[in-house]
């Protein structure tokens, strides 16, 4: 193995040597995806009329590579991501990436990426990858790309949030996406809408923007990158039920895991902001990159709300217990975690 490179002070951006790692590219040109193979980290020549540049028809997943404290190169429930990814594309009018495919292009960029998998301290670092689709046809009309890059980065990464476990998020009165949209997908234009909204939620003082749903402007739906939980007074866990919101891997580890290992009360459903700032006793956000980050509070129509009166514990259970699970150290009960070399 190469000589240890030092990870340590990563945050969670590109990697400054980032062109020192491989990435994967596949291309779809004449109806079929060509084989794929991983290549250095390089710079993309696109056409300026390129549909993506113009028209937005990408995609993208976000997974992260542990060097798990039994020594073992290891993913979390990957295929979830391939089938996301494949879901997405159809929603997009992408071809679609077969999950085989997807698996192997995976698999790849970790393995030839080894070195730049940081020791996990805790599930704090970690190598994440971004498996990305775009239409890359230069078109002038509105239409579907007839070609495709179907690609894969890595970068090593430290935190999501600035703030390492507890953050405070600011309602926006933006909306992320609406009923029968794309909200359910990992596609560009979802998070393009989020860039103001996070601007304004930080001039405020806050980290981050939660959005309410597009009918009433009353139901929480999620924040920009990661899905909602809040702990009510009677002990019953709740999350806003899917839909529009981008059906999370991590959101669905939890619900299993509060069900099946801490045996509580879990419930997907409407969940008013009001609701939440009057009466819940612990909140979080979870999602590959935030992992689980507790909520400090909530600022809703121009009023800061506190939201965990309970000592953060159940996302400090959560945490240790989905960690535990992903760095090995904890049993897997569901089967969970795929090993790569
Ligand atoms: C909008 C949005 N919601 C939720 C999540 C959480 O999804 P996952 O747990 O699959 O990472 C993400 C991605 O991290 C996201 O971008």
């Amino acid at each position: 193995m190469a000589a240890k490179r030092d990870f340590s002070n990563l945050t969670f951006s590109l990697y400054k040597n980032a062109q020192e790692m491989k990435m994967y590219e596949s291309y779809y040109r004449g109806g079929a995806w060509d084989k794929g193979k991983t290549v250095p980290f390089h710079n993309l020549e696109l056409s300026p009329a390129a549909n993506i540049l113009n028209y937005g028809q990408g995609i993208f997943e976000g997974m992260k590579a542990y060097r798990s404290v039994r020594g073992n190169i290891v993913m979390f429930r990957p295929e979830e991501n391939a089938q996301r990814f494949a879901r997405s594309c159809r929603k997009m009018a992408i071809p679609e990436v077969p999950v085989d495919k997807f698996m192997d292009a995976v698999r790849q960029v970790v393995l030839q990426n080894e070195e730049f998998i940081p020791d996990s301290d805790d599930g704090k670092y970690s190598m994440y990858l971004r498996p990305v689709c775009i239409g890359t046809e230069p078109l002038l009309g509105v239409r579907a790309s007839k070609e495709y890059l179907f690609y894969i980065f890595a970068s090593p990464v430290g935190p999501y949030f600035d703030k390492v476990g507890i953050v405070s998020l600011w309602v926006t009165d933006v909306h992320r996406a609406a009923a029968h949209g794309t909200g359910d997908a990992k596609a560009v234009c979802n998070y393009a809408v989020t860039m103001r909204p996070k601007i304004e939620a930080q001039v405020r003082g806050f980290d981050e923007a939660l959005y309410l749903d597009t009918v009433h402007n009353k139901f929480v739906e999620e924040a920009g990158a990661a899905n909602f939980f809040a702990l009510m007074e009677d002990e019953t866990l709740v999350t806003p039920n899917l839909g529009i919101i981008l059906p999370g891997i991590t959101r669905e580890s939890i619900i299993r895991l509060a069900r099946e290992v801490f045996a509580m009360k879990v419930v997907e459903r409407e969940l008013s902001v009001e609701e939440v700032c009057s009466g819940a006793k612990e909140c979080f956000l979870c999602g590959t990159g935030a992992t689980i980050t507790s909520v400090r509070e909530i600022n809703w129509q121009d009023k800061t709300y506190n939201v965990n009166k309970n000592d953060y514990q159940l996302a400090h259970k959560l945490y240790d217990l989905l960690i535990g699970i992903q760095l090995e150290r904890e049993k897997d009960p569901f089967g969970w975690v795929t090993k790569l070399d």
